[in-house]
């Protein structure tokens, strides 16, 4: 099957291959083509160029793209897309002066989600997750990264893996799973928290792993969650079992996990809401992506990630909307890159650099995704009609989607 989309106004992010991120000033840069044809063969993009050069070919399918833009589509690398009901009681709480952490002290946050998912069945559970990824592939995104979690028992968070397992086996957009059953401690391990830390290592990773349930490992190395003794353990076990660290950091405070990430070579290091000038300069020495989440820094009203402080010293910066029912129930990467650009001053360049190769690297998936490039997967997303993409972030509020394309298919 061969598609041909002719006059796109302009094809964004036209990258060689062996681009595997972009950092510090060069994310100010992003290679388009004005003018241009794309020509897509079944799943992949096949060739691109100039319409003065487009080849005599024939087509199954044409889209004339003019007036239009087009572009990768979105790789979302951080999201929890798999939990049970929501949590619009703490959003009203927090209304009312309620913080983040004195819901979670009462036993709500994490621990809420954890008891609804344990009641709930992995049938039920895909059923909802089904529906949050039929909602972000027609919000542009092509690829994503969802986390276990909410489980917090052996049983259920490999109910969790199992059910991100199918999803990737149903749905054609690109999806790895990361085990963090590291994501708050349960309330019977409260007073015994090494015996969590140790059913973690010693029973939850060999089962993930013998199941091959799971791409990556993740910890919530926070003040009141996971301390940086117990996130090294729990890296140091993952990598034993082949899983690649990936770590919730500094979101509300500095306590030396950018580092912990940094020695056990993080494929990427997320959150940073709080970033001291020691995390900036660690990061320097390592190939650790950062991350932002702007969408959790709005609906916690928490800082903003220093995505200048972090991309002005030389760093790459990748941007994700950590979807999840308690401090962003949100999948939409359109917003996400709108923010960063309107609350974290990025150019719309860096923006979606940030959204696509970037966000493509801390998923180890920029081999085939994140970019315009022959060869890689055929995930894109073609505008409406707009002036130039700086009116992506500009006009936050509107759907400038026209129509997204995975696998080549349009959805
Ligand atoms: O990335 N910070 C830890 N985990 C999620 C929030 C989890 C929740 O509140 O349910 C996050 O923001
Ligand atoms: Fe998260």
């Amino acid at each position: 099957m061969t598609t041909v989309i002719i006059n796109i106004k302009e094809l964004l992010q036209v990258r060689n291959k062996d681009i595997k991120k972009i950092k510090g000033s060069d994310m100010k840069t992003l290679p388009s083509i004005k003018n241009a044809f794309l020509i897509i063969q079944n799943d992949v993009i096949s060739d691109f160029g100039k319409m003065s050069e487009l080849p005599d070919i024939k087509e199954d399918k044409l889209i004339d793209a003019t007036g239009k833009t087009v572009l990768p589509a979105w790789c979302d690398s951080h999201t929890h897309i798999v939990f049970a009901g929501n949590r619009e009681g703490e959003f009203v709480d927090r209304i009312n002066g309620l913080t983040y952490e004195e819901i979670a002290n009462k036993g709500g946050g994490i621990l809420n989600s954890a008891k609804k998912l344990q009641e709930c069945t992995e049938e039920e559970l895909f059923e909802q997750a089904s529906k949050r990824i039929e909602e972000i592939m027609v919000l542009g995104t092509g690829a994503v990264e969802i986390k276990s979690g909410y489980g917090l028992t052996l049983e259920s968070e490999l109910k969790m893996l199992r059910v991100i397992k199918k999803l990737a086996a149903n749905f054609p957009i690109e999806i790895k799973a990361t085990f963090l059953g590291a994501h708050a401690f349960p309330a019977e391990y409260k007073e015994n928290k090494e015996a969590y830390i140790d059913l973690i290592c010693d029973e939850m990773i060999p089962a993930v792993a013998e199941e091959s349930l799971a791409d990556f490992i993740d910890v919530f190395c926070e003040t009141g969650y996971f301390n940086v003794t117990q996130t090294e353990r729990i890296l140091k076990t993952g990598k034993l079992f082949e899983l690649t660290p990936k770590i919730h950091v500094n979101q509300f405070t500095s306590i030396g996990g950018v580092q912990v990430g940094v020695k056990f070579q993080a494929l990427s290091v997320d959150h940073l809401e709080i970033m001291e000038n020691k995390d900036i300069e660690v990061l320097k020495s390592s190939e650790a992506m950062p991350v932002a989440l702007p969408s959790c820094s709005y609906f916690l009203s928490i800082p903003y990630t220093p995505a200048r402080k972090i991309i002005d010293n030389g760093l790459a910066l990748a941007l994700a909307t950590d979807y999840n029912p308690g401090s962003t129930p949100s999948g939409n990467m359109n917003f996400v890159v709108a923010t960063a650009c309107i609350k974290m001053k990025m150019t719309p360049e860096e923006a979606i650099n940030a959204a696509t190769i970037n966000g493509a690297y801390a998923m180890n998936l920029s081999n085939t995704h994140g970019s315009i490039t022959k060869g890689k997967k055929a995930n894109i997303i073609i505008t409406k009609e707009i002036p130039s993409y700086n009116y992506i972030p500009y006009a936050f509020g509107s759907n400038l989607i026209d129509s997204v394309m995975i696998d080549g298919m349009l959805i």
